[in-house]
């Protein structure tokens, strides 16, 4: 008996529950939930649900791949040969007081890569590129495609987040994924960062891929998982990528909050700034010089990196992509010109010994509850707010000596926050024995192995 010709309409509906029941989605299927959501032609809350059943039952290769194309296409992809310097961008999967980005752009560009990037907002707990940019007054992420590119051709750098032209489905998504509980998905997180990345049209890509209690993959086996998912599909489009997973146990310099950050990027890009950060700059500019073409090994490329630091050509690089994207670029001669928050409260330590541990996402969550991250979509981030860290793990802390100091705007929200900072904090009597390594491996056959 022949099968009653059923017609193939896509309803969010059938996807929805094709996933909570663990059922491998066709390539159309994933496309046709993408497209729609893009058009505004389903709402959130189904959207929310499809996302969810993804946190839960996962994805196979296949349905990561048309997800992370379909996201990809939903708008423009980037074409940037004209460009004569080889484009390279980095992207970290998120974590907290992790600023590399507003570094590592005009590093690069100064070095003679191009950097044309595209980043998103605060995730979960974590900080985002585009929310440290506009704690500086007037900075625009929302340049056209030919403002991009006529920023990226006249200084090399251009920072801006996803548009209605480019990757507008990550848009859309991500903002969704941020208070909805849907982040933490290595399948997810791979079609938003490819998606962006290489809408950019960019020739290599340098990931950051964090593991640690402040990362969205805590553990080293679930970032490596990450990191392989998103070299494998970089290198399915023929792109040159690797990947640094690196550590996020405790919150990466001493500064977390918008304008708290740009503070210090101005310190590092001025040869100053905590000595974790400045290695991690060095490390992922290293392999950006590396992979763009400028220097034969990561090792040259850290050195030319350091160098354009000491003469100030990085710095003066910021100065001009921050005044042609609009921004007061006076900022880095007067951080007092950032937002400043009105009040600020001391998180003192209860007793004398060494601070041994750091729930670091906690420490994300009180920036987040300060007012510098979203719990709702229609929230707006308030950029002066945030947390100085004192003492950094392995430290020595006398009874009463401040751990942190939090900078803030509202006295309720100040006190939760202090309280989440105390309960992160781990004071022991001993020393603690071990010290995680910052840079923990390399995945990717590109290039060189360090
Ligand atoms: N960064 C992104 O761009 N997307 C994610 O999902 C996580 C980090």
């Amino acid at each position: 008996m022949s099968q009653p010709n059923i017609p193939q309409t896509f309803r969010a509906i059938d996807v929805i529950r094709k996933k909570r029941d663990g059922v491998e989605l066709s390539r159309a299927e994933v496309e046709g939930l993408v497209n729609a959501y893009t058009k505004g032609e389903i709402p959130d809350y189904q959207v929310s649900a499809w996302l969810m059943a993804v946190v839960l039952k996962g994805m196979t290769r296949a349905e990561t791949a048309a997800l992370t194309d379909a996201m990809l296409h939903s708008g423009e992809v980037l074409d940037l040969s004209s460009l004569a310097r080889k484009k390279v961008d980095k992207h970290s999967t998120g974590g907290v007081g992790d600023k590399t980005s507003l570094v590592l752009a005009p590093l690069a560009a100064a070095a003679g890569v191009a950097v044309p990037m595209i980043s998103g907002r605060g995730l979960g707990h974590t900080g985002g590129t585009l929310d440290k940019l506009e704690a500086i007054p007037c900075f625009n992420v929302n340049l056209s495609v030919s403002e991009f590119r006529r920023v990226l051709g006249i200084c090399g750098c251009a920072m801006i987040g996803q548009t209605a032209e480019i990757a507008p489905a990550d848009r859309k998504l991500y903002a969704l994924r941020d208070v909805t509980g849907t982040v933490e998905s290595p399948y997810l997180i791979c079609a938003s960062i490819m998606s962006k990345k290489l809408a950019e049209g960019i020739d290599a890509l340098v990931l950051d891929v964090k593991t640690g209690s402040g990362a969205f993959m805590k553990n080293e086996k679930d970032a490596a998982f990450l990191a392989e998912l998103m070299v494998e599909t970089g290198e399915r489009m023929g792109k040159q990528v690797v990947a640094l997973i690196t550590d996020m146990d405790q919150p990466l310099g001493n500064m977390i909050g918008n304008a708290l950050e740009v503070v210090e990027v101005v310190e590092v890009l001025r040869g100053g700034g905590p000595e974790d950060l400045r290695e991690l700059c060095l490390e992922l500019a290293g392999w950006m010089l590396h992979l763009g073409g400028v220097a034969k090994t990561v090792a040259e490329g850290k050195q030319q990196s350091a160098k354009l630091i000491a003469s100030g050509a990085a710095l003066e690089r910021f100065r001009q992509m921050v005044e042609l994207q609009g921004g007061d670029a006076r900022v880095i001669d007067d951080a007092k010109r950032l937002p400043q928050a009105r009040h600020t409260m001391q998180v003192a330590s209860k007793k004398a010994g060494y601070l041994a541990s750091m729930q670091c996402e906690q420490i994300g969550t009180a920036c987040v509850i300060l007012g510098g991250g979203r719990e709702r979509k229609e929230d707006s981030v308030d950029p002066a707010v945030g947390i100085v860290l004192h003492k950094k793990v392995g430290d020595q802390v006398a009874s009463g000596e401040a751990i942190a100091t939090v900078y803030y705007n509202a006295e309720a929200q100040a006190v939760r926050a202090r309280q989440l900072i105390e309960a992160s904090c781990e004071i022991t009597d001993a020393a603690p024995t071990t010290k995680r390594l910052l840079i923990h491996r390399m995945i990717g056959k590109s290039g060189e192995k360090n």
